[in-house]
């Protein structure tokens, strides 16, 4: 099956292309690189031993999209395409709601074109529960307003493709993230965000690494065990896997299939900060900060649709998730004081 990875070069798309060429699916790539590098190409084929093709534009833009399904006719569409900072969606809620918005209209304009391509898997997110009644979270939990503009494009996506699903003959799953962490195993590949992190897991390998000095923890006064913030932290390695079992699904045509993919486990910051330290027989300098707005006291993942519908089970660990993402960082260093010296 050929499948076109929209924002194939980004975190979660890089890491799923790779499991993609080695379950035998055929990859084409789609990427704008507004918060991705053209060298992951390299990585993805020194892995792999397949180099995919790759396309370099804006899905919104219709024209060479329309080039792109004739010149290819993927089977399938896996659409990681979109901005995903959620502090920087409260700065510019238009520019989130006009790319998010617009890049999943036209791939949408394409499938409704295109009868050759019948299979869609969206990457939603676990903030499209908002602030949770209970925990764990599971695909029956009610859907709220989210806290910010990148969410709220989330749970409007959903709904468009829902929509469209039901006057257009093909077969959709929605996976709902919880919090990706981690790295590939050879340490090629890894999340290189631009700029300063947003994000917990990519703060801590700045620091760990001394590119950044210390981290600041958010709040220790949550109503958590140690007071601070409890997520579900899944290896990006998984959460690939995860997207292949999903199309392996959509092959047997089930029409529209929503599904969390977490471990089902909570972890706290200062938790998953020890866990990095351990791993890495390492020191992370922190400080208790105030709270960050928006932040919830915690979420995690109800797993029994993904185990008994998908057949999705965890393999990788936290501690997996943070020797990958330590190494990942230190050969990142290598290869960029190697390039800085020639
Ligand atoms: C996790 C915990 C922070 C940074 C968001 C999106 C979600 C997904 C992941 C895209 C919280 C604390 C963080 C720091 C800290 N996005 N923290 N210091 O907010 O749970 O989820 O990112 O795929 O859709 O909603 O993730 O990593 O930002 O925060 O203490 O420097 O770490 O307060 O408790 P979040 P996060």
């Amino acid at each position: 099956m050929k499948v076109l990875v929209t924002g194939g070069l980004g975190y979660i798309g890089s890491h799923t292309t790779t499991v993609l060429l080695q379950n035998g699916f055929d990859v084409v790539i789609v990427d704008n690189l507004s918060n991705s590098k053209v060298d992951v190409l390299d990585s993805i084929e020194s892995i792999c031993k397949i180099r995919p093709k790759f396309f370099e534009f804006d899905v919104q833009d219709k024209e060479k999209l329309d080039a792109l399904f004739e010149e290819e006719k993927p089977e399938a569409v896996i659409h990681f395409a979109g901005f995903k900072a959620v502090g920087e969606s409260c700065q510019k809620p238009l520019m989130y709601y006009e790319n998010n918005l617009n890049s999943t209209f036209a791939i949408l304009e394409m499938m409704q074109k295109h009868k050759f391509c019948r299979n869609l898997v969206f990457s939603s997110s676990a903030t499209v529960y908002g602030v949770p009644d209970s925990v764990p979270l599971t695909e029956s939990s009610p859907i709220k307003d989210a806290t910010n503009p990148y969410g709220q494009t989330k749970i409007m996506i959903e709904k468009i493709i829902q929509d469209f699903a039901k006057v257009e003959d093909i077969n959709v799953a929605i996976l709902r993230y919880f919090n990706p962490i981690g790295a590939h195993p050879t340490g090629l590949l890894g999340e290189d965000p631009n700029g300063l992190p947003n994000n917990l897991f990519p703060y801590l390998n700045k620091v760990a690494v001394g590119a950044l000095p210390k981290l600041n923890v958010f709040g220790d006064d949550y109503n958590t065990p140690d007071g601070t913030g409890v997520r579900d932290y899944i290896h990006v390695m998984d959460l690939a896997k995860g997207h292949v079992l999903a199309l392996n699904k959509l092959k047997e045509n089930c029409g529209l299939f929503v599904c969390n993919l977490g471990t089902g486990k909570g972890t706290s910051v200062l938790g998953l900060l020890k866990a990095y330290e351990e791993a890495n027989n390492i020191e992370i300098p922190y400080s208790i900060a105030p709270r960050r707005d928006g932040d919830i006291d915690e979420n995690y993942a109800g797993t029994e649709k993904a185990k008994n519908e998908l057949g999705f089970v965890c393999d990788y660990s936290i501690v997996d998730a943070c020797k990958d993402g330590y190494r990942f960082q230190i050969y990142s260093q290598i290869v960029s004081h190697i390039k800085n010296q020639k």
